[in-house]
């Protein structure tokens, strides 16, 4: 098989590029600083971000596996890259939510932080171009974008990895509000795929409710970086 190789790049994503490999059934995947919202209309770097997401990434990748969560996560592979399963990506961004913040909140006109008294699943159909619309169970079905067994297996994984997620979290001092997951196809498996980091996930302080998250860079306020990394720290310490 030999040493592993980085070849062509097949994906170039808003925060990550996809290359493939000489290997198999894997892939690389790159952090990148850059950092976009609201469908790209703000767009700005985050210094050192790559670094602080593909690391988080690989160790919630790594917690969740341990509690039997496959997902796409083989190893770290320096800084800024680390070795996946060479998913399909389903093409169905997976929201979940335990307290109301971000788009929820002003949709149904509820202020940030009212809690919800069951975890939310929403779905979005990934569209850079569209950015991004809501869709629901039957768009999915009629679209064909997963069967309906796949649906199922998403959702029930979402709510167990909620459950990992959610409890891990609280232990380093962070409220989980909400997050993106995105899931994938692999040896006819679905499996959890992309990346979970400050970037997909709102992520308050227990005690202050300070943001720990991109809604800093969205919202410009201020210690973007620093958060990220009180975040990575926290969840090493
Ligand atoms: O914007 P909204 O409130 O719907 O986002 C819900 C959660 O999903 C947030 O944690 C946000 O960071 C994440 N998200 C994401 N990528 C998107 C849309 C939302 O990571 N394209």
């Amino acid at each position: 098989m030999g040493e592993l190789q980085r070849l062509e790049k097949l994906y170039e994503g808003k925060a990550k590029r996809v290359y493939k490999t000489n290997i198999e059934k894997q892939f690389i995947v790159e952090y990148k600083d850059d950092a976009t919202a609201f469908n790209g209309e703000k767009k700005g770097t985050i210094s050192n971000k790559g670094l602080i997401n593909n690391e988080m990434s690989a160790h919630l990748f790594k917690i969740l596996a341990d509690a039997g969560i496959e997902n796409h996560f083989i190893e770290l592979l320096n800084e800024r890259e680390m070795l996946v399963k060479s998913v399909e990506i389903i093409p169905i961004e997976v929201m979940i939510r335990n307290v109301v913040a971000g788009s929820l909140a002003k949709r149904l006109g509820l202020d940030e932080g009212t809690e919800l008294s069951k975890t939310v699943i929403e779905f979005a159909y990934k569209s850079d171009e569209l950015g991004d619309p809501m869709i629901n169970d039957y768009h999915i079905d009629a679209l064909n974008l997963a069967t309906k067994e796949q649906l199922d297996t998403i959702k029930s994984l979402s709510i167990k990895i909620n459950e990992v997620l959610e409890k891990y979290f609280l232990e380093k001092d962070l409220r989980l509000i909400d997050y993106k997951l995105e899931f994938g196809l692999f040896e006819n498996r679905v499996i959890l795929a992309d990346e979970i980091s400050p970037d997909t996930c709102r992520l308050w302080d227990v005690n202050t409710n300070e943001k720990l998250d991109k809604d800093r860079f969205r919202r410009d306020l201020g210690n973007v970086e620093e958060s990220y990394i009180e975040v990575l720290r926290r969840l090493k310490a």
